[in-house]
C-alpha cells in the first residue's frame, strides 16, 4: 500500500531517471536493509561499494554529529584541519603520491584528474597533448567529460557533440593501445577491474604494459579507482594487485560510507599542474564528510577490514565458482577479486527473472549489462550471509 502511493509521488515530482527495484528501505543496521513492512533484506551491494561498513555505523554516526555540533562549513577560503588531516591519511596509504584534491563525487574526481592530465602537459610540459585513451566497456562517470570518457555508447546516446579528446580501446589488447597513441595523446585512464562493465578485471600483463607504455611515451597513467578502491578488492587500492604506480588515481564512493565525496590524488611533478584558482568547489573536502571519512579509514585498518575482504571474498568465489560447476548451463562465468563480485549467467537464463526472484528472497544485489549479477557487499559481511545468498541462488537455479 504504501510502496504504490510513494512510486506515484515519485512519478509526479522526479525525473524519471531510476529503473528503481520495487523497495522502499526504511532503514539500515549492519549488513541488513528494513522495508517499511519490516522485511529483511541482507545487502549484497552497499549502496553500490558505499557503506564499506554497513548502515548506522555508531563511530561514523559520532564523528559526524560531533562535527556537525562544530563546524559543518566555511569554504575552501579557509584551513581546516579535518580536511588536511585526511589527506595525509590517503597519501600514507600510497606513499608514491603526494598530494590530494578534494570533490564530491566520482565523476568529480575524475573531472578533476582529465583537467589535470591536460594542464599538466599545455603548462608544465609546454606541450599540446590532451587526448586521454580509455577502454571499451568503461564507466568514468555522468559529466560531460567523464560521460564522453565512458566507453559504453548507451551513455551517451543523446547527448552528442561530447567532450572532445577521448579515445577508446579494447580491454587487455595492448596493440590497440598502442596504435591509438599519437602526438596528441596526454594519458592513459582505466578501471583496474571494470565495475558497471561486469566485474573484469584486467590481466596483469596488460596493466603493466600501459604503465610501461606510458613511461615510454611520457604519458600519463591515470587509475579510477572509485569503485575499486578503499579495501574492496581484499587491498586498499585495486592498483597494488597489479604492482603498478599510476601518476594520478581517484576515489570516492566508498571514502566516507555514504556521504558525498570524491578525491583526486596526483604525484608531486603532476600536481604542480594545479595553482590557486584553476580548480575549485565550494562542498569538496567539507569538515563533516572529512570527519566521517576520517573514521572509516580508522576502523577500516584498526579492524582490519581489507583483509577480511580478501578473505571472504575469496570464500565467495569458490561457493559462485562451485554453482558455476553444479550448473555449467545457466552460469557462463565468476570472477572477481575481494568483495568485487559477478556471476554471469548464459544467455540461456532469463537474468532478470533470477535477479528480481533473488531480491524477492531478501538479498540485495544488482543486475549489470544485462546477464551479470554484481556483488559488493559492505566489507562487514559474514561468511554465514554469503552462503545464505549462494543457497538461495543455488534453489533457484535448481528451479530452472
Ligand atoms: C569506476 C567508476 N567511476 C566513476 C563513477 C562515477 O561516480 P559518481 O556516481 O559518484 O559520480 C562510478 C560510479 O559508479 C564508477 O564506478
Amino acid at each position: 500500500m504504501e510502496h504504490s502511493i510513494l512510486k506515484e509521488r515519485e512519478n509526479k515530482f522526479l525525473f524519471n531517471t531510476y529503473a528503481r527495484y520495487p523497495i522502499e528501505i526504511k532503514m539500515g543496521q549492519g549488513t541488513k536493509l528494513y522495508d517499511f513492512n519490516g522485511k529483511e533484506y541482507t545487502d549484497l551491494l552497499a549502496g553500490i561499494a558505499v557503506c564499506n561498513l554497513g548502515h548506522a555505523n555508531m563511530e561514523i554516526a559520532k564523528a559526524i554529529s560531533e562535527q556537525a555540533k562544530k563546524l559543518v562549513h566555511v569554504s575552501n577560503l579557509f584551513y581546516t584541519k579535518e580536511q588536511i588531516d585526511l589527506a595525509e591519511k590517503l597519501i600514507n596509504t600510497t606513499p608514491h603520491m603526494s598530494k590530494v584534491f578534494f570533490c564530491n563525487s566520482g565523476a568529480e574526481a575524475n573531472e578533476a584528474c582529465i583537467k589535470l592530465a591536460r594542464r599538466y602537459f599545455k603548462n608544465i610540459k609546454n606541450q599540446d597533448k590532451f587526448e586521454i585513451i580509455t577502454l571499451e566497456g568503461s564507466f568514468h562517470g555522468r559529466t560531460f567529460a567523464t560521460m564522453s570518457a565512458t566507453g559504453q555508447e548507451k551513455i551517451k546516446e543523446g547527448f552528442e557533440p561530447l567532450v572532445p579528446g577521448f579515445v577508446h580501446a579494447k580491454p587487455n589488447d595492448l596493440k590497440d593501445i598502442e596504435g591509438k597513441i599519437n602526438n596528441k595523446t596526454a594519458a592513459i585512464m582505466i578501471e583496474v577491474i571494470q565495475g558497471e562493465g561486469g566485474i573484469r578485471p584486467l590481466e596483469i600483463d596488460f596493466v603493466k604494459g600501459i604503465e610501461e607504455l606510458c613511461k615510454l611515451k611520457g604519458l600519463l597513467f591515470i587509475v579510477d579507482e572509485i569503485q575499486t578502491g578503499i579495501g574492496r578488492t581484499g587491498k586498499m587500492w585495486g592498483f597494488e594487485h597489479y604492482n603498478v604506480k599510476p601518476h594520478i588515481i581517484s576515489c570516492a564512493k566508498a571514502l566516507a560510507n555514504g556521504l558525498p565525496i570524491g578525491a583526486m590524488m596526483a604525484t608531486e611533478e603532476v600536481a604542480k599542474a594545479f595553482g590557486p584558482g584553476t580548480h575549485a568547489t565550494t562542498f569538496g573536502g567539507g569538515p563533516v564528510v572529512c570527519m566521517a571519512a576520517l573514521k572509516v579509514l580508522e576502523i577500516i585498518f584498526r579492524d582490519n577490514l581489507i583483509d577480511r575482504a580478501k578473505k571472504i571474498g575469496g570464500f565467495a568465489l569458490s561457493e559462485f565458482k562451485r554453482l558455476q560447476d553444479k550448473y555449467p548451463r545457466l552460469i557462463k562465468e565468476v570472477r572477481g577479486i575481494g568483495l568485487m563480485l559477478g556471476i554471469e549467467l548464459t544467455p540461456e537464463v532469463d537474468a532478470k527473472k533470477v535477479f528480481d526472484t533473488i531480491i524477492d528472497k531478501g538479498f540485495i544485489v544488482n543486475l549489470t549489462q544485462g546477464s551479470t549479477l554484481r556483488l559488493l557487499p559492505p566489507l562487514i559481511i559474514e561468511e554465514e550471509e554469503i552462503k545464505a545468498f549462494s543457497n538461495t541462488l543455488d534453489d533457484i537455479l535448481s528451479k530452472l
